[in-house]
């Protein structure tokens, strides 16, 4: 297995360019499923997740590629409609498969994706819209059967449901008549995939907003145009977060600063300065790291997948911060990996008080989930000594390149094996 060791340092300097976002490439491959041609989407992530999700595709009898930060997909050849385990197992965002394969093929099986280390991440409001539209769900064998052909309908999400919103949409895209969706989420990835979906011709309002209109095609597939993938807001604000727990001056370039504005505001609530400049975003040292309360919440609120960071960015703060963790049940797995190294954090609940301004020490570390595994890199920058990170795999799944970003601003960390 490999691990990443990390050497406490008290200084970073330099850039790092962001790379498209995971979670929006994520759904655009899928809704290749809905297109009359080859789609071409460029400054896509090689990471790990959108690795399996190509070989996915590729399973299902599609023509699917990626080189270069390009992925080339026809899945005009796509010739079976079911999601197995073995793939859905290790990439649970392949459930965004069950929508489009239903809405173009009329039937599909994509196994049940299960739990995660963070919550048991159900799919009930996902089942629930399709059945609104007219599909038939049964769950045989841990798999999601469905068939039917999809009718508009008026679907109200009882939860905002990033994915679940993403289903639904590219279910509607081939449905007859009009979709109306209610508390859709608002997520930068999600407005994304209603665009390409717009510019590939499928009649849709709202875009942006808790509620969309969609007029769906009655079978007939969309013409994709080309198009680049957003980037990625928590690969940038983790990068961020690398500057901040040590103090330092870096910036992260190619990103788009309107969505993290959450993110800048915490980092400024702290003692943090933000130069916003185009596509870059420059972090100063702060006089002093101040504590900080968070809330996380839908976009455009606090991110989750940015609190495991905060709450190690937190341990550096001459106080006490409160992190209430309100979307996912367990997402503080990394909390008995950070006691591990001398951090000062009890939890209650959903909600973590964290007594910084103690010193971290070095430590031997597991990580758990993709953001857990983050700020554990976080704390070891910022512990004395030298840290080790084991099941990296983790991280791989959704950073590029993490270790030549790092070292890019200074840090000493390096892969090795067990
Ligand atoms: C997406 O997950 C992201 N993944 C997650 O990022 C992110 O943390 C999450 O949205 C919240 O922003 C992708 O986009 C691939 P949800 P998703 O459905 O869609 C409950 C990362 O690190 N819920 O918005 O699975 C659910 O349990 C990952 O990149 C239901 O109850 O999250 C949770 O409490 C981790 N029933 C809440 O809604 C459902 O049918 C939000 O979940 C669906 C969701």
């Amino acid at each position: 297995m490999t691990y990443l060791q990390i050497e406490g340092t008290n200084h970073l300097s330099g850039s790092v360019t962001i790379n498209g976002a995971k979670n929006a490439a994520l759904p655009l491959i899928v809704s290749s499923i809905l297109a009359k041609n080859e789609v071409k989407i460029s400054n896509v992530p090689e990471v790990e997740d959108i690795k399996t999700l190509i070989s996915l595709l590729k399973n299902l009898g599609a023509k699917a590629d990626l080189n270069h930060h390009e992925a080339l997909l026809n899945t005009t050849t796509l010739n079976q409609t079911t999601a197995k385990y073995d793939i859905v197992r290790k990439m649970r965002a392949s459930i965004l498969t069950l929508g489009p394969l239903l809405s173009r093929f009329r039937h599909c099986e994509v196994s049940l994706p299960g739990g995660c280390a963070i919550g048991q991440r159900p799919i009930d409001l996902h089942l629930l819209a399709l059945e609104k539209m007219g599909a038939n769900i049964q769950i045989k064998q841990g798999y999601v059967v469905a068939s039917g052909t999809l009718k508009g309908a008026e679907v109200l999400f009882d939860k905002i449901t990033v994915t679940g919103s993403e289903n639904i949409i590219m279910a509607a895209a081939l449905a007859s008549g009009k979709t109306r969706l209610l508390n859709v989420a608002k997520e930068p990835e999600v407005v994304q995939l209603c665009e390409v979906l717009r510019e590939a011709g499928l009649d849709i309002k709202g875009i942006g907003s808790d509620e969309l209109e969609i007029y769906g095609t009655n079978g007939e597939c969309l013409e994709f145009k080309e198009f680049a993938v957003i980037p990625d807001r928590i690969e940038a604000g983790t990068y961020l977060c690398a500057g901040a727990i040590v103090n330092s001056k870096i910036s992260v370039c190619k990103v788009n600063p309107s969505h993290l504005s959450a993110v800048l505001a915490k980092l400024e609530q702290m003692g943090f300065g933000i130069i916003v400049e185009n596509d870059s975003i420059t972090l100063l040292p702060a006089k002093e790291i101040k504590p900080v309360e968070i809330l996380t919440s839908e976009y455009p609120g606090f991110p989750t997948d940015m609190q495991a960071q905060f709450m190690a960015l937190a341990l550096r703060a001459n106080g006490t911060s409160i992190i209430d963790e309100r979307l996912f049940e367990n997402r503080f797995m990394h909390v008995s990996e950070l006691l591990r190294m001398g951090a000062d954090i009890k939890l209650n609940g959903h909600i973590a008080t964290i007594t910084g301004g103690k010193e971290l020490n070095a430590a031997d570390v597991m990580a758990t989930d993709l953001r857990a595994s983050s700020a554990l890199i976080l704390a070891a920058l910022a512990a004395k000594g030298t840290s080790r990170v084991h099941r990296i795999y983790h991280l791989d799944r959704g950073y590029e390149n993490l270790e030549e970003k790092f070292k890019a601003l200074g840090a000493n960390i390096t892969r090795l094996e067990e």
